[in-house]
């Protein structure tokens, strides 16, 4: 997926600003142990890994992993080859006193499975230890090499490895199967000299080893899946209070669209899954000099998060790329870039409806709360612009233009600008700030944290209800109220998850779910609803340069922000002015080009200072790109990139190099002084980093993806075959926009809140559209203990005696002979068509089919209804939990 060797070093040495470095081993001989080893330190963190190799290799090697840890805390990991995914990965942690360790294998940027391959790891105990501080693990690693491209080869001279710090612990450090964080404290690649690592004594190091029962050994069976994971005999209990409207995520996109929804009267709840960030939440984090506010809030600090560690707890571990799972998602963790979209961003490839001059009553609505800045700072200043002089010099001399993109939005051709944050007071903005207290003022609203929905409880295409798992692991199923409606906010890497976990979305993919390790119950296959979700699936490619200058700016020490920066800065922001106000960037520019295929493509940079004197400018190609990927999900619930979406198309790369060739050619011709530390396109885009705007991934439009087309979602952003599910996030966007995402997907989800509300209760009536009517006002259904019960005669007649079997559960079938009644007249029809109707059970069949010992705690059962005339007339039964 990353061809180039170092990719992820270029990110880290930005990051941290990290200008020469050594990448190659050198010799290390271990006090404690007495082995030689080639070994590797990371200058900034004190990392290390070593190497030890017997003069023929064969399969084993001996290594040994140096972790810094944070107060006990923390993992590190080195990967036997350049790329984390399809190398073999090495995790250690601690555990107490001691080390656990796997052999892991990754598919993709996110916590890796364990390794399957016939390898282990047996500890050396001399070499092994733990401390506040530090982490050593020794270890034998026995069938290990296996040649390229999961690990090097035995006749190779010298490799390229990875590595992987994180301050944060796994959650279950006992388990050497346990879920890892992202590793935001560091990663990159260095160089192993193999010839080097090679020695006759090895044999006698190699006999240190012993089994160990903290290492992994890992089976083919073993899975990486959390081991939060409820088992599918976890038997959910079922929330007493019911709601209008439930919003699935609480980023940007959900809590907007979950505030006005609340405005309506209705009863709104929002389920998030992770913690909140502010103090005013409950976050504890509180900065020691200002109590009402964490790091979080701090605009100066949002571009550094990452480096200072900030990043971890609050990524998603379960996504196929970077995401944010706190509340606010990516508007809580993001750099603060706020970028007014442009006309052209709906013109181009929004349907009818959702053209800009459709939008921009939505767009208008969202600035009046959260505008943004250019200009922060209380005081009416501007703090360490240095750099933007020298570069809008670059680009004065060029003939580009200056503009106020807030004021120009739609002037994206050779111009640049002051960049736009969102930040208001001093602190950042974004919906937790500007929406979500609106909607707590209203008693109609209910905000849960912590509480992440694992999939939909739906009857057909109508929806009953939200299945979700809350911190300690239980298992809740939440009902709507009659008429309400599901909307899905759960952002382009995750709402994907829901629908697959609902039986909506391809075949293939639901297939995963069901042969996956989560647990997760889908309603039978009759019912899945193939839609093309995870296929229109869109990103900004990123690439980043470093470019040295004659300029005397500075870089700002955000380092010291933390723990109390110095005290004119601090007096100047508790006025809400100075550099704290500011995010990291300088400037914003943005430029197009018409690409072979005629159409026309935009790039934008966005440069801030990581070292004194140094521009970091990120380029990113986005508007007007034609790649497309295709976003999935494995067996043990993350989604995953089955296709990346960067530069999958020839006109892209072909637009993107002219572009960067232009760049680096009015860069050398320039006489401001711009050096940059690559000469060619090719070594910029080799450089790709991250990736972090994604779109598409439930498409808006109006081809049906049922019948062939593209779309997910309708223009009123209603899941296609579905009565009353929604999807309001950076999933429905059909296109990408021409800059960083979050402002545009803010004015989609108050159109598309909108758009919810227009079409209102009509939509739907409080019962299951059906030919007979229903005895119970509210329909509590779960999929998971449908069933299938045979009917003896056909037509049914109004008490008939059936004889249930079960397609999830066995159990089932041996305690219950329930007498079904059908509320309603005898049903009949002509065979193969399919009629709803309101029955009872007795005795009660439901829930005890997926919890049998639970039984007695169920009162009832009820209330189903897909009958399929057949000759031998079958009624599938969907009991209800009461
Ligand atoms: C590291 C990073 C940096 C970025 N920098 C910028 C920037 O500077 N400027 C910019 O404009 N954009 C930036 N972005 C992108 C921007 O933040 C996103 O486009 C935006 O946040 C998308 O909003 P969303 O509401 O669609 O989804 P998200 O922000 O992803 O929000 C989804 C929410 O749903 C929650 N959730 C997920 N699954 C579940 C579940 N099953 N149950 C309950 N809750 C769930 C998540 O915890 C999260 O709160 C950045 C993104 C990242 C990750
Ligand atoms: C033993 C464990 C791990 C090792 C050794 C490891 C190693 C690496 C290395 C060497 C890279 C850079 C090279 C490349 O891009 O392929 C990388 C990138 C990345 N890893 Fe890991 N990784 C580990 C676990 C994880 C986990 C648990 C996550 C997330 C939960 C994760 C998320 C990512 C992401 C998002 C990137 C790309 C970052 C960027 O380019 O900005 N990794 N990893
Ligand atoms: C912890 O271990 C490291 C590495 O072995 C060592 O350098 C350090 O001195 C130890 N710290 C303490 C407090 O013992
Ligand atoms: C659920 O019912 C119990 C008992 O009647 C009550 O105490 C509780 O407040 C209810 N919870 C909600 C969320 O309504
Ligand atoms: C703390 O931050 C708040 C919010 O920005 C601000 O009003 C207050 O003055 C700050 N206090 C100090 C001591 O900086």
């Amino acid at each position: 997926m990353r061809s180039f060797l170092f990719g992820g070093l270029v990110a880290l040495s930005s990051a941290l600003g990290a200008s020469a470095a050594n990448f190659n081993s050198s010799a290390y001989s271990d006090a404690a142990t007495g082995i030689d080893f080639q070994r590797w330190c990371d200058e900034s963190t004190g990392y290390c890994f070593g190497l030890a190799l017997p003069e023929t290799v064969d399969s084993d090697f001996i290594g040994q992993l140096f972790v810094p840890l944070s107060s006990s805390n923390g993992w590190g990991g080195v990967s036997i080859g350049s790329t984390m995914t399809k190398s073999l990965l090495i995790g250690a942690w601690p555990n107490g006193d001691s080390v656990v360790a796997s052999l892991r294998l990754a598919q993709s940027y996110t916590n890796p499975g364990a390794y399957s391959g016939g390898a282990s790891l047996e500890e050396i105990p001399d070499g092994t230890s733990v401390n506040s501080t530090h982490l050593t693990y020794t270890f034998l690693c026995r069938g290990c090499v296996v040649g390229t491209p999961t690990t090097f080869d035995k006749t190779m001279d010298s490799y390229f490895f990875g590595w992987a710090l994180s301050n944060t612990s796994p959650k279950s450090p006992a388990s050497s199967d346990a879920t890892l964080n992202y590793h935001a404290a560091g990663f990159g690649n260095f160089q192993m000299v193999l010839s080097q690592a090679k020695s006759a004594k090895y044999s006698t190091w190699a006999a240190k080893a012993k089994p160990s029962p903290t290492t992994a050994t890992p089976s083919a069976s073993a899975s990486a899946a959390p081991s939060s994971t409820p088992s599918a005999s976890v038997a959910p209990t079922v929330g007493n209070s019911t709601y209008d409207y439930i919003v699935v995520g609480g980023g940007p996109a959900g809590i907007i669209t979950a505030q006005r929804l609340a405005e309506t009267k209705k009863k709104v709840l929002l389920l998030e899954r992770g913690v909140a960030h502010t103090v005013q939440l409950g976050n504890k984090n509180a900065l020691p000099w200002n109590n009402t506010l964490t790091p979080h809030d701090v605009p100066a600090l949002g571009s550094s998060l990452s480096k200072l560690g900030l990043l971890d707890e609050y990524l998603c571990d379960d996504t196929a790329y970077m995401a944010g799972c706190v509340l606010g998602g990516g508007s809580t963790i993001n750099a603060l870039g706020f970028i007014y979209p442009p006309e052209v961003d709906f013109n181009d490839k929004w349907p009818t409806g959702w053209k800009w001059d459709d939008v921009k009553a939505a767009a208008s609505r969202l600035y009046a709360r959260n505008p943004g800045s250019i200009l922060p700072s209380a005081d009416g200043k501007r703090y360490n612009y240095g750099m933007y002089d020298v570069l809008s010099e670059f680009f004065k001399n060029l003939g580009w233009k200056s503009v106020n993109q807030q004021q120009q939005p739609n002037e994206k051709h050779q111009v640049y600008s002051y960049p736009s944050w969102s930040v208001a007071n001093g602190i950042r903005a974004g919906p937790v700030r500007s929406y979500l207290p609106l909607a707590q003022a209203l008693d109609n609203f209910t905000l849960r944290l912590q509480t992440k929905a694992r999939r939909l409880i739906r009857r057909g295409g109508r929806i009953t209800g939200v299945e979700v798992q809350t911190a300690s692991g239980a298992i809740e199923i939440i009902n709507l109220s009659p008429g309400g409606k599901v909307v899905l906010a759960a952002g382009a890497m995750s709402t994907p998850r829901v629908l697959f976990n609902s039986g909506i979305g391809p075949a293939k993919q639901i297939q995963k779910v069901k042969s996956g390790s989560t647990g997760i119950t889908l309603p039978p296959q009759a019912e899945w609803i193939t839609l093309p979700v995870g296929e229109n699936f869109k990103d900004h490619g990123q690439y980043v340069i470093s470019i040295q200058t004659k300029g005397n700016f500075t870089a700002f020490n955000t380092s010291s922000v933390v723990s109390g920066p110095a005290e004119d800065i601090q007096n100047l922001y508790s006025e809400g002015s100075g550099i704290l106000t500011q995010g990291g960037h300088r400037i914003q520019f943005w430029t197009s080009n018409e690409g072979t295929d005629g159409k026309t493509r935009f790039y934008q940079g966005s440069c801030s200072v990581d070292t004194n004197g140094v521009i970091t400018m990120k380029l990113y190609n986005t508007h007007g790109a034609t790649s497309v990927g295709v976003l999935g999900i494995d067996g043990s619930g993350s989604t995953i990139m089955d296709t990346d979406p960067w530069l999958q198309t020839d006109a892209d790369k072909e637009s993107l190099t002219r572009f960067l060739q232009g760049l680096l050619d009015d860069m050398k011709n320039s006489t401001v002084g711009l050096t940059p530390d690559v000469s060619s396109p090719a070594e910029i885009i080799a450089k790709k980093v991250g990736g972090d705007h994604f779109v598409g991934t439930a498409k808006l439009g109006t081809d049906d993806g049922r019948t062939g087309g593209t779309s997910v979602v309708d223009l009123n952003t209603k899941v296609y075959g579905t009565e009353n599910l929604y999807v309001v996030d950076a999933s429905i966007h059909p296109d990408l926009p021409t800059g960083n995402t979050q402002a545009i997907v803010m004015v989609v989800a108050e159109a598309a809140a909108a758009k919810i509300i227009a079409a209102g209760d009509s939509a739907l009536d409080s019962s299951p559209s059906a030919s007979v009517s229903v005895s119970a006002p509210a329909q509590k259904t779960a999929y998971a203990s449908s069933a299938i019960i045979k009917v003896s005669h056909t037509p049914i007649s109004p008490s008939a005696t059936v004889e249930p079997t079960s397609d999830c559960n066995e159990t089932f079938t041996t305690t219950v002979t329930p007498t079904v009644t059908a509320s309603a007249d005898p049903i009949s029809g002509p065979a193969g068509s399919v009629k709803r109707a309101s029955l009872t059970t007795s005795p009660a069949v439901a829930a005890d089919a997926i919890a049998p010992e639970g039984a007695a705690s169920v009162t009832v059962v009820t209330v189903t209804k897909e009958i399929v005339v057949t000759s031998t007339t079958t009624i599938t039964v969907m009991p209800t939990l009461a």
